[in-house]
């Protein structure tokens, strides 16, 4: 076995000679930004925590099986509470009932045979990815998890996904794995969904799945959200750098949506933008700036559509916009034309220029502010992108402009 496994295995921290990656004057560690992160604990789901251990109560019986629907919407903690949860359930339970638990997104993998083929390859990594059909891969895995005594916990996410392509046969399938049989108790069922799944799943699906057994998850409010940002702040970032008033204004903030993702990408941005206004320390504006699409990724599609002229002022835009937090219309209009001699064609007029800013701003891939002041010349028109814009489209649209 290597030396990586058995660190993993002891617990131990195998990458932390990483850690000062990413690192800086306000982070000191950027790994509990990334979107798949788990913290140990997640704020106030306890209740939510205890309905799933009153559900899996008998689970350490090896007779038994549990199901559970969880919904609710976007970034309101589906996810990571069945991390959370299936992760504890196997510390607690340790050596009195060996699990196996099997993470599938099915909106990656929305077919039958993906979300088997996933499941098949997590118990055995050696077991061919193609030649089976479903009836003989569910057999393998009621083998697989025969032969090694483990109880699979098996969490379908975004199961909607799999719902429209299956309707629910293989849910059928899977709650029947031990009808008929010696076996009992081979698989307990966790899914999630946005929507409400229950009312899609046929009769003979709900009965054996058990209408009770559902956990609804309410959007956050604003004292949650600040302190699901106070919690990641703790993690990333050095002591003392993120006031308190600032996690108050994301909270506040995050809680248009209830969105937990939102708050945790608004920290993360007022991180990136107090470091590199060279401060150690993030303000409330680093937060308030931020545009009111964030957790609103940009379709790519959305750019790709735009004509060569609208694209080129986005790119001028877009490296300005990496170092300053605005820029002036009359400055991106200079550099427009910079960026039409680099890719050698004639630049339209100002008022088309004008134009294509208006739909640029409609589809809100830039912000116009006017400053009120007027200084002889007229008002000056400032122009700003949602902060992690300009970094994740600056090469998209060099390499589209580099085509054509
Ligand atoms: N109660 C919580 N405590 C800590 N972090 C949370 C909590 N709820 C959500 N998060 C974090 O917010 C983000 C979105 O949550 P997620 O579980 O992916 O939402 P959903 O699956 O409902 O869309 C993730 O990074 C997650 O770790
Ligand atoms: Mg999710």
């Amino acid at each position: 076995m290597s030396g990586l496994a058995s660190g993993e295995e002891k617990g131990e921290n195998v990458t932390g000679y990483l850690d000062r990656i990413g690192a800086g004057l306000i982070l000191s560690n950027a790994e509990p930004f990334s979107y798949d992160y788990v913290p140990d604990l997640i704020v106030g789901r306890d209740s939510q925590l205890s309905q799933l251990a009153a559900i899996f109560q008998q689970i350490d019986d090896h007779s038994v099986s549990c199901r559970v629907a969880i919904t609710g919407n976007v970034g309101c903690g589906k996810t990571v509470l069945s991390h959370v949860f299936s992760r504890d359930l196997q510390r607690h339970l340790g050596s009195r009932r060996d699990f196996k638990i099997v993470h599938v997104n099915c909106r990656n993998h929305p077919s039958k045979s993906q979300v088997l083929q996933r499941i098949v390859t997590s118990l055995d990594s050696r077991h061919p990815e193609r030649g089976f059909g479903s009836g003989e891969i569910l057999q393998s895995i009621r083998k697989q998890l025969q032969s090694s005594r483990e109880h699979l916990i098996l969490i379908l996410d975004e199961v909607d996904h799999l719902l429209r392509a299956d309707k629910g046969d293989l849910l059928y399938q899977l709650l029947r794995i031990d009808e008929g049989r010696e076996s009992r108790g081979t698989i307990s069922l966790i899914i999630i969904s946005q929507e409400q799944v229950l009312d899609q799943l046929e009769g003979a699906v709900l009965s054996r799945f058990g209408r009770s057994n559902h956990i609804r998850l309410e959007p956050y409010d604003a004292s949650e959200l600040e302190a699901i940002a106070k919690q990641r702040a703790k993690l990333a970032c050095k002591e003392g750098t993120v006031p308190d008033g600032v996690l108050r204004t994301i909270g506040q903030r995050a809680s248009e949506t209830g969105d937990a993702r939102v708050a945790i990408e608004l920290l993360e941005n007022s991180v990136k933008q107090a470091e590199k206004a060279g401060r150690a320390e993030v303000l409330s504006d680093d937060v308030r700036w931020q545009s009111r699409e964030i957790g609103r990724t940009v379709e790519p599609n959305v750019i790709d559509d735009l004509n060569k002229h609208a694209q080129t002022i986005l790119l001028a835009l877009c490296r300005r916009l990496r170092k300053e937090d605005e820029v002036t219309t009359g400055d991106g209009e200079k550099l427009y034309h910079v960026i039409c001699e680099e890719y050698e064609f004639e630049p339209r007029s100002h008022t088309t220029f004008w134009k294509h800013l208006k739909r640029l701003e409609a589809l809100e891939l830039i912000e116009a502010r006017t400053d009120s002041r007027t200084d002889g010349r007229g008002r000056t028109q400032y122009l700003s992108m949602p902060a992690a814009l300009p970094g994740s489209l600056e090469k998209r649209l060099e390499n589209t402009l580099g085509k054509s």
